[in-house]
């Protein structure tokens, strides 16, 4: 007998439901206890934490507000893996989430099998405003994915011993990409963000809305490694007037001289990553920078970084998939973009910096309640990266997605593409 809409939607979201759940824990399955609980710095977390956060995240705003008689698997853990959700009461100190040996992975993993069950069981009798808020948490966990990843790699770049935590991927091609090219952008009043029509999207994507463009052409593709150590040679870490003040200062206090996870030796440059070091690829995309290197990077240049309206304007016809993501449980890493002039590599391979602050679209309001803490709070101080990385779900991204960092923040794989004014 054919299925009900309903039932049909039930299984799609079951199923989305369990592929996301299980790919957290094959892309953690490599790691030992002791990998899963050590914290590099504040602003990573340990993997176990987010094994658990975002466990934390389904059971507080699915099972225990729209599940009748759900009992917490342990009412300690909502201290534990709140992140940052005032309305959620007090929680832990992130810097402080390296420290908890205890409960073990096997523990967080436990943790996880009682709310996936719990969830499951309660999945057909969910209603409104229950499944939008499963979505998020699907969107929210593919998020930690990323960080995930990203945060392992900070963690084994301070063990001297550099560990890869999976086999290298089949070499990159050598060959350059070629020169860059510039590609005319629209200009005038366009439309960007999102419009609500087209699945799931994050509060701060919405709503539509027009920007007005100048003049402008972006580069065709991201800018290369070979192009950064051009950059490096000709002293661009030593060139002040190519700086932001902030960028500059930013410099000095961390005598920064390279990508994060470089190194020189006399074999040249190396970089590492979850293959482990290997030589740095001149034809791949750069990456680890922050956006006081992409600025400096692009003054040097001649050039910009684009606005947020620049890039997504000339991304709305471009399928999401058709850069380098993340497809399960593999090691993350641009791959070099070669044989075409036009625009490419917008998505995936490394999330572009723009010049454009992480403030509210027009008309933009936060959600009622907790979740209403999910993005609108962080409208402070931070910049708007676009398009994905290698390290980023397939499914996850799209034109109107707004990724946000601080300016020197550069532990994900953040590169940039070059824009002009014409
Ligand atoms: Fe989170």
């Amino acid at each position: 007998m054919a299925k009900s809409r309903s039932e049909a939607g039930h299984d799609s979201l079951s199923t989305q439901y369990r592929d996301v759940r299980a790919l957290t824990l094959a892309l953690a399955a490599p790691l030992s206890d002791a990998d899963a609980t050590v914290q590099s710095m504040a602003d990573a977390s340990p993997a176990k934490w987010h094994l658990a956060h975002v466990t934390w995240f389904f059971e507080t705003f699915i099972l225990r507000d729209h599940v009748p008689g759900y009992r917490a698997f342990d009412p300690g853990y909502a201290y534990l893996f709140n992140s940052y959700y005032e309305a959620e009461g007090p929680r832990h100190a992130r810097p402080m989430r390296g420290l908890l040996t205890r409960p073990s992975l096997e523990e967080v993993c436990a943790y996880r099998a009682h709310v996936d069950d719990a969830l499951l069981r309660a999945l057909p009798m969910l209603r409104a405003p229950a499944r939008p808020l499963l979505a998020l948490g699907l969107h929210h966990e593919q998020q930690h994915q990323e960080l995930l990843l990203t945060d392992i790699q900070h963690l084994f770049a301070q063990n001297p011993l550099e560990p890869a935590l999976f086999d290298a991927p089949s070499a990159s091609a050598l060959d350059l990409p070629g020169p860059l090219h510039w590609v005319e952008g629209r200009e005038g009043l366009v439309e960007i963000g999102d419009d609500g029509r087209h699945g799931f999207a994050f509060d701060c994507e919405g709503p539509r809305h027009r920007a007005l463009l100048h003049p402008h052409a972006l580069g065709h593709r991201p800018i290369t490694n070979g192009e950064w150590v051009a950059f490096m040679e000709d002293g661009g870490y030593a060139t002040a007037s190519l700086w932001l003040s902030d960028g500059w200062a930013w410099v000095q206090a961390n005598d920064v001289t390279a990508p994060l996870y470089w190194r020189r030796s006399d074999q040249g440059w190396s970089r590492f990553a979850l293959d482990g070091r290997h030589p740095v690829n001149p034809a791949e995309p750069v990456t680890h920078i922050s956006l006081f290197e992409a600025d400096a990077f692009a003054t040097w240049a001649g050039a910009r970084l684009p606005t947020e309206a620049e890039w997504e304007s000339a991304a709305l016809n471009i399928a999401p998939g058709s850069g380098t993501l993340l497809d399960g449980a593999m090691c993350p890493r641009p791959r070099p973009a070669t044989g075409t002039t036009g625009l490419t590599r917008m998505f995936g391979d490394v999330w572009e910096w723009t010049g454009s602050a992480y403030r509210p679209h027009p008309g933009f309001r936060a959600a009622k309640g907790a979740v209403g803490e999910y993005n609108g709070k962080f409208m402070s101080g931070q910049f708007v990266l676009k398009g994905g990385s290698c390290a980023t779900p397939r499914g996850h991204v799209r034109a109107s997605y707004r990724n946000f960092f601080y300016p020197h923040q550069r532990w994900q794989f953040t590169g940039l593409r070059l824009a002009k004014d014409l």
